[in-house]
């Protein structure tokens, strides 16, 4: 069956979903993202696609620095809400009870994400209504036994992954990777 064009997207679902912190100390944001890709071995580049109204979008700007925290099932509820809820009116941090600490760039990570990717912005190429946030991997984060012997993340984690368009469905659309 045809699929149309503007929906072509949704079948490259579901996706691996992480948070994205950036800024230092009180200037500190964190928004969800499903759009998120590796660009290139070496350099060691990573993309996030990102729509210029997130609040995180000025923050990465200003900053020129972000990190992809990876979360798991035990911090689902505050995954979907940190997705939900701007940066513009809330501390996301204080609200949901997750642990900013100070990575080894200076970029905030967050603590009880099993993996952290600290990135330098290279580029901000835009494409239509999002743009891509090119990152430089500066520093690179795991809890050991969330890997598997072949360095890839052990599906037992429980990593998340999205399933929706929009928020209609709500955290329950997020499959446990289980
Ligand atoms: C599961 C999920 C995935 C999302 N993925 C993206 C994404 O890839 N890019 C994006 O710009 N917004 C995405 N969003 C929306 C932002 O996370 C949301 O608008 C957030 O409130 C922005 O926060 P901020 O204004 O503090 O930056 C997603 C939301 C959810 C719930």
């Amino acid at each position: 069956m045809k699929v149309e064009n503007k929906q072509a997207y949704r079948l490259l679902y579901p996706r691996l979903t992480v948070l994205v912190s950036s800024g230092s100390g009180d200037e500190r944001d964190v928004m969800t993202v499903a759009w998120s890709t590796p660009i290139s071995f070496n350099p060691s580049l990573i993309g996030v696609s990102i729509s210029p109204k997130r609040y995180s979008y000025g923050v990465i700007e200003n900053t020129q620095k972000f990190a992809i925290n990876i979360p798991t099932q035990e911090i689902a509820e505050e995954t979907f809400f940190i997705g939900q809820k701007s940066g513009r009116d809330i501390d996301k941090f204080e609200r949901t009870d997750l642990t900013p600490k100070s990575g080894e760039t200076g970029v905030t990570i967050i603590e009880e994400c099993y993996a952290n990717i600290e990135c330098e912005l290279v580029d901000k190429p835009v494409y239509g209504d999002h743009t891509l946030f090119i990152g430089k991997v500066k520093n690179a984060e795991v809890k050991e036994d969330a890997l598997k012997d072949n360095n890839f993340p052990d599906p037992k984690t429980g990593m998340l992954y999205w399933m929706s368009s929009g928020n209609e469905e709500g955290y329950l659309s997020f499959r446990n990777s289980q």
